[in-house]
């Protein structure tokens, strides 16, 4: 239904003076778009030539808000009510209604929103950067390896501070040289071998003096980049260096570069500034991560090392050992593997394996190699054997939780072991285990008091000692492993 306007005759003729009112562009336009009436609205359109009566919206406006207005003067001439659009008209951003008033007649009005805009605009950015804040946050709490931090950092950057391409120089402790470590947005390798002195260069002088530099127009300073010939390629105009400092200390600096001239205001340079705070706590937290994780890995090669050297005393005493002691940890691991062990407990597991019988260094020739059986004060030194692998590696903190096996894997299940009386579960499990291993592979081996036994005897025997000498929940899971197992 349409409304009858031939009533409101009152409010037409007193509209110019009720259009004053408002600070907003407020025109009468006909159906055609030829502007009737006009009131200037309280803000600069620069470049929209004279808004008069006579011309035409047309005339007036940009193609693009032409295109909105005249979608907008179908609907509200079809539907008789007021549609809205928004446009931009060079730096400007305008909310704009139509108001049928007649058949023919439409009131235009159009309110400058820019400010509206650029809140939103900067709300819109600033969620963004608490985002990126946020997920450097994160790589700081999860001690992210350096490379995925430094790649994650220069994507946010590059996107958030819109420059064309980001690097990031760190300082090599050793050489106190800043080395260009990661980038983005580069055409060419022009800056991939970077290596500056403190004050060299323009990251340089950023390191050296703790400040950010910007260089507004870098083809007038063409000294700064003369250091590589490939940098001409890139083609950058504007250039901004920030250093990385954490604790106190440059651990390098984060550069930008853009191809043209870079338009930012103080929230722009602010968040540079809080970003790179971040970062820098970031990196240096990913550098001690990762300095930490190689003193551990060192440590750990070191420790295997002497583990080797340690067993090799015994081994040199008898070929015999080496193999046994090879064919234990082996059989041991694949067993815990099998049962379901996580791979810190093996860890533990090998290095207790390798080392159970440590404590026979200190064994006397004449009772280690007797052809037969011992007698009793021969048994109360070679019972000693447990203990003198825990006297021997109990300062090596480090081995504590591998020594579990040295310890007792003489101890039975039923408390008839030693060097402890240990009895059921109090025997750590890695010991239970680990007994049923020994002595399989003792009684498949000749010794100096024995022949080996077969296969198919030995594991009769441990089957007949479950719950005896060994831990009966493990007995039938060992015999069934052992039986597909080649030897
Ligand atoms: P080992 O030879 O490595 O034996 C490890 C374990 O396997 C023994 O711990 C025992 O539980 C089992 N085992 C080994 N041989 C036999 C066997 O012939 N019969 C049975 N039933 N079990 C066997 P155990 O008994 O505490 O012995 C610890 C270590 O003492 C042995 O290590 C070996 O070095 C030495 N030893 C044990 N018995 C004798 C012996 O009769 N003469 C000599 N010279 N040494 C012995
Ligand atoms: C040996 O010392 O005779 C071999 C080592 C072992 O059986 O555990
Ligand atoms: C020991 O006390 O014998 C070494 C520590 C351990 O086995 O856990
Ligand atoms: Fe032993
Ligand atoms: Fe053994």
């Amino acid at each position: 239904m349409k409304t009858n306007w031939a009533d409101t005759p009152l409010a037409i003729q007193n509209l110019g003076e009720i259009l004053q009112a408002f600070s907003d562009l407020s025109l009468v336009v006909d159906s055609g778009g030829v502007i009737l009436e006009c009131k200037p609205g309280y803000f600069l359109t620069p470049g929209i030539p004279e808004i008069v009566p006579g011309r035409k919206i047309q005339e007036v406006f940009s193609a693009g808000m032409v295109e909105k207005f005249e979608q907008a003067l179908s609907i509200s001439r079809q539907t008789g009510k007021v549609d809205a659009f928004e446009f931009s008209d060079h730096e400007h951003w305008f909310d704009a209604r139509l108001v049928p008033i007649s058949e023919s007649r439409v009131i235009f009005t159009a309110r400058d929103i820019t400010k509206f805009k650029e809140t939103e605009k900067r709300m819109k950015q600033q969620v963004r950067q608490l985002a990126v804040l946020r997920s450097i946050d994160l790589a700081i709490a999860s001690g992210l390896d350096l490379n995925l931090l430094l790649a994650m950092l220069l994507d946010h950057l590059n996107e958030l501070m819109q420059v064309d391409a980001v690097a990031i120089l760190l300082q090599n402790p050793k050489t106190n040289l800043l080395e260009f470590t990661a980038g983005k947005g580069f055409r060419s390798s022009s800056l991939q071998y970077t290596h500056l002195k403190l004050g060299e260069g323009c990251a340089g002088r950023v390191a050296l003096e703790r400040q950010l530099i910007n260089v507004p127009d870098l083809k007038a300073n063409q000294m700064e980049f003369g250091r590589s010939p490939l940098f001409q390629v890139e083609g950058f105009v504007a250039y901004y260096g920030v250093p990385l400092i954490a604790k106190g200390r440059v651990l390098g600096v984060l550069e930008m570069f853009h191809r043209s001239k870079l338009q930012h205001d103080a929230d722009w340079l602010g968040f540079l500034n809080m970003v790179a705070g971040q970062a820098a706590i970031a990196i240096d937290s990913a550098i001690m991560f990762r300095e930490l994780q190689k003193s551990n890995i060192e440590l750990s090669l070191a420790y295997d090392a002497t583990i080797e050297g340690l067993t090799r005393a015994l081994d040199l005493r008898d070929k015999e050992t080496e193999e046994h002691t090879r064919r234990v940890s082996d059989i041991t691991i694949k067993l815990a593997v099998h049962l379901g062990v996580d791979n810190t407990d093996l860890i533990h597991m090998r290095r207790g394996a390798i080392l159970h019988d440590i404590g026979k260094v200190a064994i006397p020739d004449r009772i280690l190699f007797k052809p037969g059986p011992l007698a009793d004060d021969e048994w109360k030194i070679m019972r000693r054997h447990p203990g003198i692998a825990v006297d021997l590696l109990s300062s090596v903190s480090y081995l504590a939780p591998a020594l579990e096996i040295p310890h007792w894997h003489h101890e039975k299940w039923d408390g008839t072991g030693y060097p402890d009386h240990l009895r059921g579960e109090a025997i750590p499990f890695s010991a239970r285990l680990f007994a049923l291993v020994d002595v399989y592979d003792a009684l498949t081996s000749n010794r100096p008091y024995r022949t080996a036994w077969s296969k198919q005897e030995t594991l009769q025997y441990i089957k007949s000692q479950s719950g005896k000498h060994f831990d009966p929940t493990i007995v039938p899971k060992f015999l069934s492993f052992m039986s597909n197992h080649p030897n």
